[in-house]
């Protein structure tokens, strides 16, 4: 039932499914799902971006005592530059009623937003990560160098068909072509003011411009969605947001009720939680900086400004001031076991193809 293409990718990463759980740093990548994932035959990943190196090694060790499949870590690979430049004093003032709605008395305007990178990719090289993936950028030479020498394969991720064409050039070992559908925030590193291409466009297109092993993310959910993006030659697939209401998954319980309970209309694009574009579910959050958006400080520093907020609204389960990253599909989402998802997903691709044949006369 597999492609060409996925049968090698999984022979290529050592997986039984060419299925990878998206890192998904802020919480719900916990050891405990990253390993069920990787157990059951797809490939777990920890979301590592936001972690300091003494939690990201923490992570990766709690992961390898639950596991013994490979799994990846992913880590944020953008380029930070000049000082940090603070929001306006509009976004400040809203800022601050939010945080005293918490009951928090000061929120900080000049955080410390010191770069993790480095650092964590010494962490990384010393625990010996198979497949290490990035986002909002891409290594420089010699943090490659390094991973490589310690064993690690390397992914990308492109939100357009020059940023996968770039990713080739770099000698990466395939690359996460990221449509405008997906949860979480857009992984673009050159073409940050295009519009965002949707999947299917952008498949169709980067996987004829480029040789490396494509894997398809954004809005996929169940079998089918699997099958069709094989079919437009993507040799793995990557979801987050599939993964988010399983048993396993550390996203609080009022998003995974809000996920449950969604409709296709509830995700938006907004830069009101960190200054950088990601979808999630519209809330309070979103609606009181709305118009105001473009004021916010740029990432990575409104990411830390509203770090209380986020903090105190998980503390008290109030999900009008959580960000809730979901992809546009949010409303297919499954509770159950981990393991359980990668089994039914793997059967579905299964059913998919075996439907497709018996409903067209091609075969
Ligand atoms: C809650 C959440 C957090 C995410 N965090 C990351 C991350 O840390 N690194 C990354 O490369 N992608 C991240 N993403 C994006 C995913 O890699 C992937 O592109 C996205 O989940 C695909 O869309 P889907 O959620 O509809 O499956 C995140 C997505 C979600 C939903």
């Amino acid at each position: 039932m597999w492609t060409n293409a996925s049968r090698f990718f999984c022979s290529k990463f050592n997986l039984e499914f060419p299925i990878i759980q998206a890192p998904m740093a802020g919480g719900p990548t916990t050891p405990e799902l990253v390993a069920a994932v990787s157990s059951a035959g797809a490939l777990g990943s920890i979301g590592g971006g936001y972690l300091s190196p003494e939690s990201l090694r923490k992570s990766i060790r709690g992961t390898k005592q639950l596991t013994t499949r490979p799994f990846s870590v992913n880590l944020f690979a953008e380029t930070q530059g000049g000082a940090p430049v603070p929001p306006s004093t509009e976004v400040q003032q809203r800022l601050s009623m939010i945080a005293k709605d918490l009951g928090i008395s000061e929120l900080s305007f000049t955080p410390d937003v010191s770069p993790l990178l480095e650092r964590q990719v010494e962490v990384l090289c010393e625990e010996g990560v198979a497949v290490v993936s990035v986002t909002f950028g891409l290594l420089d030479d010699s943090q490659v160098e390094r991973l490589r020498a310690s064993g690690a394969k390397l992914i990308a991720t492109a939100t357009t068909t020059r940023e996968a064409l770039e990713i080739e050039n770099r000698g990466y070992d395939a690359v996460v072509l990221q449509g405008f559908e997906a949860g979480g925030h857009r992984g673009s590193f050159t073409d940050e003011a295009v519009q965002g291409i949707g999947l299917l466009a952008l498949l169709s297109q980067a996987a004829r411009a480029v040789q490396l092993p494509c894997i398809a993310s954004g809005g996929i959910m169940d079998g089918r969605a699997i099958a069709a993006c094989l079919l437009l030659g993507s040799a793995a697939v990557q979801l987050g947001t599939a993964f988010l209401a399983v048993d396993e998954s550390g996203a609080d319980a009022g998003w995974k009720e809000r996920l449950l309970a969604s409709a296709d209309t509830d995700t938006v694009m907004t830069k009101a939680f960190s200054g950088k574009l990601a979808r999630g579910i519209q809330n309070e959050f979103i609606r009181k900086l709305r118009d105001v958006e473009e004021q916010v400080a740029p990432y990575p520093v409104q990411n830390f400004i509203t770090v209380p907020i986020r903090t105190a609204a998980r503390n008290i389960g109030n999900t009008g001031y959580l960000s809730m990253w979901s992809g546009q599909a949010s409303s297919l989402a499954r509770k159950g076991t981990a393991a359980g998802l990668v089994r039914r997903l793997a059967d579905e691709v299964k059913i998919a193809f075996r439907d497709l044949r018996s409903q067209t006369d091609f075969f």
